[in-house]
């Protein structure tokens, strides 16, 4: 007891603003002695609880509240499950505690309450800043640490700038987490939609994360109130924040996405090309589109409707006048090849007697004010031309709740809705100042009720929730698609996700490149920015760059505002068509391996599009690179990205590249000039690296039976896997799949490229087999296997042989039927 008064004596009370609360700070003071719990250590002082657990070796996490309990241990983001026990060991001193793990080493200076994290040799990673350390103020609680002149800092979800979110040098940042509808955003509005309260350090190639779960208001401060300072902290809740080790970027995500949980592998096509505007209608308007995309052979698989198919702007409604017969309309979209992807925004409206807002009401199933009543409020269904009304919202934090929802989808999957958009789950409302509900509304949270200060963040993940579980309990043996505007932390096991209302400038074109690998540098992997800008028009120009850098979204749609002018890819006149169907004919080329490498992000949670530090972390000059990236770790893209261009700078890192036009090789470690057209899109691939492709399809349903093309660069050995399903069932998670390892060997006078056996049991339709080599001058022979040398044919006649071989435009091709088993490959010289 009377070290516990001394302890309260020693608490230092400082007052600064560092936080836009501007509060007045109790930063923590003297701890006694911790209790050993299991896997980790809980203090006490009459400041409030700290406990620290061992998650696994490479994971630590803090939990603080000014309180003497912490509260109900719950997470909306933190996937449930048991872990191995990670054999930590403690150290208890009376000045100090020690954790040791196989990876890393916290110690602990109890007076004042000091944290420190280093690696198992000692190196510091992580540190309380002295003066502040762990500190609150009423509800509001944050943490000061120390921040490196030389640490760069990612992630932190959907946001608008800098892709190093430290910003300039000395003198960063402070981000805010708080969903927000924010139309038209610019470079520098934050927040946006999207909270990921995760971000990732980056030293000289030695990389860690820290995720702060707490789903209340937060800020990030990264050096901007004090250039040597970082701190983080929320409006409410408790300060629980997981240490995560890497020691390289790639394993915290993995790291992090262990405990978040990672995208589910995709429907293919859903990583075709999608176009959508705001909004499509009628019916004879979706038909003339899609027409115009098959007899124009512009390759896309799924054509979207926004708010004017429903009757009054009501979610689960369809406008009898727009959309007499929509599975009619949608069996015809099918035949052609396409599939249709509809928005439900979380706000039906207020209407008696009607049966979704009925049985959500049965089922008390909507927020409400702190009186009881009903929340209602102004969305899209107050703007209805006729009848317009109020709307009301569910509360997705109660799981009945989010069961009711997910069920309403059953009408529309009958009627043939391949995919679902969920909108304005901000949650977003109009005519109020704060664009959201108020603060005071109620919610379940799981059975422990809540206000929404502590909701708003995971509204979106919630609705994401109810809908991706909803349609798997409807279609259990296929792949959900849904795109979300909102969502946090482990949004990515539930959906994709964009960065909504965008404008149509060149400004916006380049800020989607950091803005995605931002989002994949925390976790979402399946992202992709409204091709052209959503609001205002594109230039015919900007339009083609667009679609270009679009091919490298994992979610590849054209999205417009309502009343701008057609934006498809045959709006800008026959030479802008010819252009665009070729970005769009590219992302069909690539998709077996935009496939593999989404299927490697579902496994991983590295995100397939990267910014170059992911691959080359020891290397300075890609810590601030965010006019190019990496598709997976074998392409380089480095898209046209300004107006005007008759040449673009690349920066190719260290080692070996080929261009992917020309097969050109290029030595790494430079800035090169390459000369660009209107056509171009460079492209670079490692050496060492493998490209599945095939011939141009028009949608993902003309795949099979196409040739399975293998390009193969020469170059230091790197483990490639040609990765392929059925593309749209859930078969692939009970052993259904193709799996085969490339290895590529090049000595002087030969070239072999070994395919092995394969793994799993899907095999795809009978087709052929392309194997391309760059290749300089003309081989002597090519062989196959022990040693059936194939015939040579003229490239034209190539296409139309069961087996040969052939040279064109700097490549050695070799055709063969595909055996789905281990094949060889030796082109001689
Ligand atoms: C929001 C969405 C936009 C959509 C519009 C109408 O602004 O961000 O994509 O088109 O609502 O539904």
């Amino acid at each position: 007891m009377r070290r516990l008064n001394l302890a309260c004596a020693l608490a230092m009370v400082v007052v600064f603003a560092a936080s836009p609360a501007a509060a007045q700070w109790t930063s923590l003071g003297a701890m006694s002695a911790p209790r050993r719990e299991t896997n980790g250590l809980t203090f006490r002082n009459p400041q409030g609880t700290v406990t620290i657990t061992v998650v696994e070796p490479n994971i630590f996490r803090v939990r603080f509240a000014p309180r003497q309990q912490l509260g109900r241990d719950h997470s909306y983001a933190v996937v449930p499950g048991d872990r191995p026990d990670p054999g930590a060991a403690f150290k208890i001193a009376s000045d100090r505690s020690v954790i040791t793990t196989s990876a890393l080493q916290m110690t602990i200076r109890h007076n004042p309450f000091r944290i420190a994290i280093a690696d198992s040799q000692g190196n510091s990673l992580d540190e309380d800043d002295p003066q502040n350390g762990i500190a609150f103020s009423g509800s509001t609680v944050r943490v000061w640490k120390r921040l490196r002149d030389d640490e760069q800092v990612y992630g932190l979800g959907s946001k608008t700038g800098d892709l190093n979110k430290r910003g300039r040098k000395l003198g960063g940042y402070n981000y805010t987490m708080w969903n927000s509808d924010t139309y038209a955003y610019d470079p520098s509005t934050d927040p946006i939609y999207v909270s990921v309260p995760f971000f990732l350090v980056l030293r000289a190639g030695r990389s860690h994360g820290v995720f702060f779960d707490n789903t209340f208001r937060s800020n990030f401060d990264i050096g901007h109130q004090s250039a040597g300072l970082l701190s983080f902290g929320a409006d409410g809740g408790e300060l629980n924040y997981y240490f995560i080790n890497g020691p390289d970027p790639k394993s915290v995500l993995t790291r992090y996405t262990s405990l978040t949980g990672r995208m589910p592998l995709p429907p293919l096509w859903s990583l075709g090309y999608h176009q959508c505007r705001y909004s499509y209608f009628p019916d004879s308007r979706l038909r003339f589109i899609a027409q115009n995309f098959r007899e124009r052979r512009i390759p896309v698989d799924a054509i979207w409707l926004d708010i004017h198919y429903l009757e009054g702007f009501n979610p689960f409604t369809w406008s009898a006048e727009r959309f007499p017969d929509p599975p009619g309309l949608m069996a015809d979209l099918r035949k052609l090849g396409l599939r249709t992807v509809v928005i439900i925004d979380p706000h039906p409206k207020k209407a008696p007697g009607w049966g979704p807002y009925d049985s959500g009401l049965a089922g008390d199933h909507y927020v409400k004010n702190p009186d009881g009543s009903l929340y209602e409020a102004p969305v899209w269904p107050s703007q209805a031309e006729k009848d317009p009304g109020p709307s009301v919202f569910p509360d997705f934090s109660k799981p009945a709740t989010r069961e009711w929802w997910g069920g309403l989808y059953a009408p529309l999957l009958t009627a043939g809705v391949a995919g679902i958009w969920n909108d304005m789950n901000e949650p977003a409302i109009f005519d109020t100042p704060t664009g959201t509900m108020p603060l005071t509304v109620r919610h379940d949270n799981e059975g422990q009720p809540t206000d929404h200060r502590a909701i708003h963040n995971v509204y979106g993940l919630l609705m994401t929730r109810a809908t991706h579980e909803g349609l798997l309990r409807l279609q259990p043996n296929t792949r959900p698609f849904v795109l979300t505007r909102a969502s946090y932390a482990g949004g990515q096991r539930y959906s994709a996700i964009w960065p909504g209302d965008n404008v149509s400038d060149w400004t916006h074109l380049r800020g989607s490149i950091a803005t995605l690998m931002g989002m994949g540098l925390s976790g979402l992997s399946f992202v992709g920015s409204d091709i052209g800008g959503f609001a205002e028009a594109p230039s015919a120009e900007l339009y083609t760059r667009w679609l270009q850098a679009g091919v490298f979204y994992p979610f590849m749609r054209t999205h417009t505002a309502f009343g701008t002018p057609d934006q498809e890819p045959w709006s800008y006149g026959t030479y802008h068509e010819a252009l665009n169907r070729r970005a769009i004919e590219l992302r069909y080329e690539l998709l077996p391996h935009i496939y593999k490498v989404m299927r490697e992000a579902s496994l991983t949670g590295v995100p397939a599009l990267r910014p170059l530090l992911l691959e080359f972390p020891d290397d300075p000059n890609t810590y601030g690179m965010e006019d190019q990236f990496m598709f997976g770790s074998d392409l380089l893209v480095a898209p046209v990205l300004r107006e005007g261009m008759t040449e673009r700078e690349v920066y190719l890192p260290k080692g070996e590249w080929f261009d992917y036009w020309t097969g050109q090789r290029h030595r790494g470690g430079v800035r090169i000039r390459v000369p660009v057209t209107l056509a171009s899109i460079p492209i670079f691939v490692r050496a060492g690296g493998v490209l599945m492709s095939q011939p141009v399809v028009q949608h993902t349903g003309e795949m099979p039976g196409q040739p399975l093309r293998l390009r193969v660069y020469p170059g230091p050995p790197r483990e490639a896997g040609l990765y392929e399903d059925d593309g749209e069932s859930l078969d692939y998670t009970r052993g259904e799949w193709l799996l085969r390892q490339v290895t590529s060997d090049a000595a002087e006078r030969t070239s072999t490229v070994e395919i092995g056996s394969p793994s799993g049991s899907y095999r795809p339709a009978p087709r052929s087999l392309e194997v391309s080599v760059p290749w300089a001058g003309e081989p002597s022979r090519v062989v196959v296997g022990d040693g059936q040398a194939l015939p040579r044919v003229a490239p034209d006649a190539l296409r139309t042989q069961a087996s040969g071989w052939t040279v064109d435009q700097g490549f050695v091709i070799v055709r063969q039927p595909d055996s789905f088993g281990a094949v060889r490959v030796t082109i001689e010289r």
